[in-house]
């Protein structure tokens, strides 16, 4: 039996100003927990949805069996399915120990001194998704310089700095860089679930790229490190992204000078995403698709058994002039 005990919409914008994707079945908290007021508290409590205050519902666990189906519905501001604009919808979810709700709305923090028994991970005050050393790292490590990101001045070449976030402004422990790319580079705890696109020509890519079925590989330096840099968000000495470099960087704990270690993340190890055509919807409308009935996926709940997991939806969107697949750093 599954049990989702917090359910996310989250929306990745890139060409448009604000994207607008709110789950409504299950419920997708859009980052509320138990607010009283119709707005949310905290806009960057778990993740970074960019979407309204207003949105989204507060929490209460629910239970799936394994094998049953679960109709996800939602509704997104901004046309897919149509030429307007380019539009990939990427369902994904994560199990574990650690992931919760959290009993206040405050933002994890980052200094582990601020946690009880200096640990994060397991002051389960805090909601918290991705866990502390996985945002540390991403915090920590170089970004992809070869992405567009337009006029932005992104001062230092970390992961947590995008084109959608170029001031390294931080949403829980959600991996900016990650948030923002898919398929991506580097290992994530997300699981996937559907990939629903106007270009079906890309679902060969997005089954075969999914880290349910790919391997990733990683710069893999120690946690203590990771801790260490965790009290002062410092852009000195990046962990690479590539072998070559991380076969050669070192980095120092105390006195002690170590080698980083270029390691493989197996892949999960279940089956690829499926991935299909966009159901229409139209620009500007919060509303049904064709037919009278909400964009939808049935999703067969896996046989993958915790008593705690996350879903996630994730919004791609771009207006429909803009060459999604072409346009790199040397457009900025
Ligand atoms: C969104 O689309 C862009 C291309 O426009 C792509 O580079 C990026 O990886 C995609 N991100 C997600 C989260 O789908
Ligand atoms: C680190 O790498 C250097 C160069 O390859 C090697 O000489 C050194 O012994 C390594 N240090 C450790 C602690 O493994
Ligand atoms: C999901 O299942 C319901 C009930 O069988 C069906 O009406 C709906 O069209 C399905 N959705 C999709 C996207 O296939
Ligand atoms: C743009 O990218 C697509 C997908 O990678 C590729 O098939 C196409 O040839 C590219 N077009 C140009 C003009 O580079």
């Amino acid at each position: 039996m599954n049990q989702v005990n917090k359910l996310i919409v989250l929306a990745v914008l890139l060409q448009v100003c604000f994207a607008d994707i709110y789950m409504h079945n299950p419920r997708g908290s859009n980052n509320r927990l138990n607010e009283r007021g119709r707005g949310r508290n905290n806009a960057n409590r778990m993740f970074d949805s960019q979407n309204n205050n207003r949105g989204g519902y507060n929490v209460g666990n629910l239970f799936y069996y394994a094998g049953s189906k679960l109709r996800i519905e939602w509704t997104n501001q901004h046309s897919c399915g149509n030429q307007n604009a380019n539009c990939d919808i990427i369902i994904q979810y994560m199990c574990g120990p650690l992931v919760r709700d959290g009993t206040v709305t405050t933002t994890i923090p980052t200094n582990p001194t601020q946690c009880n028994n200096l640990n994060c991970n397991t002051d389960y005050t805090f909601g918290m998704h991705e866990d502390f050393y996985s945002y540390i790292h991403c915090r920590s490590r170089l970004r992809d310089t070869r992405l567009f990101t337009a006029d932005r001045n992104i001062r230092i070449n970390q992961a947590t700095r995008t084109r959608q976030n170029s001031n390294g402004n931080r949403r829980g422990y959600e991996c900016p860089e990650e948030k923002d790319y898919y398929p991506y580079w580097h290992p994530t705890p997300w699981k996937d679930i559907a990939v629903l696109t106007n270009d079906v020509s890309r679902c060969p890519m997005y089954t075969t790229e999914s880290h349910n079925v790919k391997d990733r590989w990683y710069c893999d330096v120690s946690s203590s490190y990771l801790y260490m840099r965790s009290t002062s968000n410092s852009g000195n000495n990046l962990i690479p992204i590539t072998k070559e470099a991380c076969e050669t960087f070192t980095y120092t704990v105390g006195n002690v000078q170590y080698n980083a270690t270029w390691r493989r993340s197996p892949a999960h190890g279940i089956a690829a995403p499926s991935c299909g055509r966009n159901m229409w919807s139209r620009d500007n409308h919060l509303g049904n698709t064709v037919g009278g009935q909400t964009f939808n996926y049935n999703w067969t709940i896996p046989n993958d058994v915790n008593e705690k997991c996350v879903l996630r939806m994730r919004y791609n969107i771009s207006t429909g002039d803009y060459d999604r697949d072409n346009t790199t750093s040397a457009h900025n």
